[in-house]
């Protein structure tokens, strides 16, 4: 239950995987938010390499002890699982002016949708500005390190993962 003023936000994405940069920023949310939920679409891609049931598992591995870190999954349109969650406020992170198109026109949008639910951008420290789900999951398939850019757990199941296939 929220308390009444609680500032909730939520935290969406496709986390496919989970990267230290999301985990930065998960951070970051937490100590400026009362709560902040960890979002995670169901269906992004069809081609994704783990499910939204794994994905969701492996970040709330990470989160298991931050009392005010909640991983879920959702479905459907953004701003009605926020309202849903009565989250008022939506965390993007931003890492170059390249992220900076798609943001802007997904910030308007959900403002569109969602009038009273005000999107934030943050900035995950600079090590992990060049890091993404997509790139982590190329140089992983092709047998490069990715220690140091995503948690310990999910660098593990990347392993389980291609043993696997
Ligand atoms: O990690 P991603 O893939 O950049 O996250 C994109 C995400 C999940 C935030 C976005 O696709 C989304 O919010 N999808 C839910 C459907 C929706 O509300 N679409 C309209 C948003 S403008």
């Amino acid at each position: 239950m929220n308390a009444p003023r609680d500032r909730v936000a939520v935290y969406p994405g496709s986390f496919d995987p989970l990267t230290n940069g999301h985990v930065d920023i998960i951070l970051r949310g937490a100590r400026l938010f009362d709560r902040i939920i960890v979002a995670i679409l169901r269906n992004a891609e069809k081609h994704a390499l783990f499910t939204a049931d794994e994905r969701v598992a492996m970040a709330q591995d990470v989160f298991r002890e931050y009392a005010n870190v909640e991983v879920e999954s959702f479905d459907g349109l953004l701003v009605d699982y926020a309202e849903l969650r009565h989250a008022s406020v939506i965390v993007r992170g931003l890492r170059a002016v390249s992220d900076f198109e798609f943001e802007l026109q997904m910030a308007l949008m959900n403002r569109r949708l969602g009038p009273d639910i005000e999107t934030v951008f943050m900035m995950p420290a600079e090590q992990y500005t060049y890091v993404s789900s997509r790139l982590i999951k190329e140089v992983f398939a092709l047998g490069g390190p990715v220690t140091g850019l995503v948690p310990d757990g999910v660098e593990e199941r990347l392993r389980e993962k291609r043993a696997s296939t």
